[in-house]
């Protein structure tokens, strides 16, 4: 049975209410350097006291907090974590001003076709059904674990502000894309309970959330502390597992199936959906691809041979995964697709995630069978794909609809 724990597994004792690394960000701002009294800073002075001049010493410690680029690090550092700039990781705010830029909610689109499709008899075969409700079934609950792992997780872990910042805009997106996947099984009259318990009925589903809770959990134990090679190996771990096989290898069999409904003209709301979570999704994929490598540059130790054969073996096993899934959803033939296609698919997502992060290819000279999907990803090449309209909403240039 799938297990999944949103509370901690070990109640803090009221001696220490916050999680280990909670309080030491708390301490970077009020308590660091030791030498610097308490109540000289802002955060702390006391109200009920007339505020005491500063003395040079205490001034001089003041100003010595402010941040110095060098010193910043994206695991382990010391530098105070509410101090966005100066920048050292221009990458990661560059990550989130597009990330913004590309906002958009999912009430914005247009459902009405998708819920005439989904009413009328004929509107769908039983094994596009299948797959729709399957398909939901996965996603209902996938962004909220990514969101959970985030929020609960790797946030506390990661100790460059610039990298925090996206972080808070990916947990936005993870929001708004369980939202999107709601408003779908709401707007399909779907049974709600039946599609978002999937995790736990359909094994495909509760295999794949089974093989990612414990990398999950591991980070989000409040005792969880980075700082010796093996827990630093442990966060990197989860990272990875997150980034390259949940966020760029999981969802990539359901949304390669939604879309190619969209591409058949049928559940175009649905598609279009699909289609900006893909491209939220790609964002959060590279992000975190890039913060992997990131962390490996600065930590070279980390990336032993036996480490990454470890790795590996995930990358294996999450490709059998996902092909399982794939046989599942499509047990025979449906929109032209079947899922001995997905096998070479999954492979060649697999050699590019693994190559991202300085892996060998794991299947050689395997070929894209899906290339429109790479078109998918790139919205500037295929503007409002399927022909359904949204309210104007998009900032920063990104996106501009016809
Ligand atoms: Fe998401
Ligand atoms: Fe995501």
């Amino acid at each position: 049975m799938l297990v999944w724990e949103d509370t901690p597994r070990s109640t803090p004792t009221p001696a220490s209410p916050m999680p280990s690394n909670v309080s030491r960000d708390v301490s970077m701002r009020v308590s660091s350097p030791s030498s610097v009294p308490s109540f000289s800073h802002p955060f702390v002075q006391s109200t009920s006291q007339p505020p005491a001049a500063p003395s040079a010493a205490s001034a001089a410690a003041d100003a010595a907090r402010r941040v110095n680029v060098a010193d910043k690090r994206i695991i382990n550092g010391q530098t105070d974590v509410n101090q966005l700039v100066p920048f050292k990781y221009k990458w990661a705010w560059e990550k989130y001003l597009a990330t913004c830029a590309n906002h958009w909610m999912p009430q914005e689109v247009n459902m009405s076709r998708d819920i005439a499709t989904w009413k009328d008899p004929n509107g769908l075969t039983d094994d596009e059904r299948r797959l729709i409700k399957r398909n939901l079934g996965f996603f209902v609950t996938a962004d909220s674990l990514a969101a959970n792992n985030i929020t609960l997780g790797t946030y506390r872990h990661i100790t460059a502000p610039e990298c925090r910042q996206f972080l808070l805009r990916q947990a936005f997106e993870e929001a708004i894309h369980t939202h999107a996947y709601q408003y779908i099984v709401e707007s399909l009259g779907l049974d709600e309970s039946e599609i978002f318990n999937a995790y736990h009925e359909v094994a495909s589903i509760r295999e794949k959330d089974e093989f990612l809770i414990p990398y999950i959990d591991a980070i989000m134990d409040p005792h969880f502390k980075t700082g010796t090679p093996e827990n630093d190996q442990t966060l990197l771990k989860s990272l990875i597992v997150f980034a390259c096989l949940m966020e760029g290898l999981f969802f990539y069999v359901g949304f390669t199936q939604i879309l190619a409904l969209g591409r058949q003209n049928k559940m175009t709301g649905a598609a279009e959906q699909y289609q900006y979570i893909l491209r939220d999704e790609s964002m959060h994929c590279n992000f975190g691809i890039d913060l992997i490598n990131a962390i490996k540059l600065e930590n070279p130790h980390l990336w032993t041979p036996a480490f990454k054969a470890e790795i590996k073996a995930l990358f294996l096993k999450a490709v059998e995964l996902e092909y399982r899934y794939a046989e599942d959803t499509m047990p025979r033939g449906v929109l032209g697709l079947n899922a001995s296609m997905f096998k070479g698919y999954l492979r060649y997502i697999a050699n590019r995630r693994a190559t991202q992060i300085g892996l060998e290819e794991l299947f050689p000279n395997e070929e894209n069978p899906f290339p429109w999907m790479s078109e998918m990803i790139d919205l500037k090449k295929e503007r409002n794909f399927f022909e359904t309209r949204v309210i104007e909403y998009q900032s920063g240039g990104a996106l501009s609809w016809d």
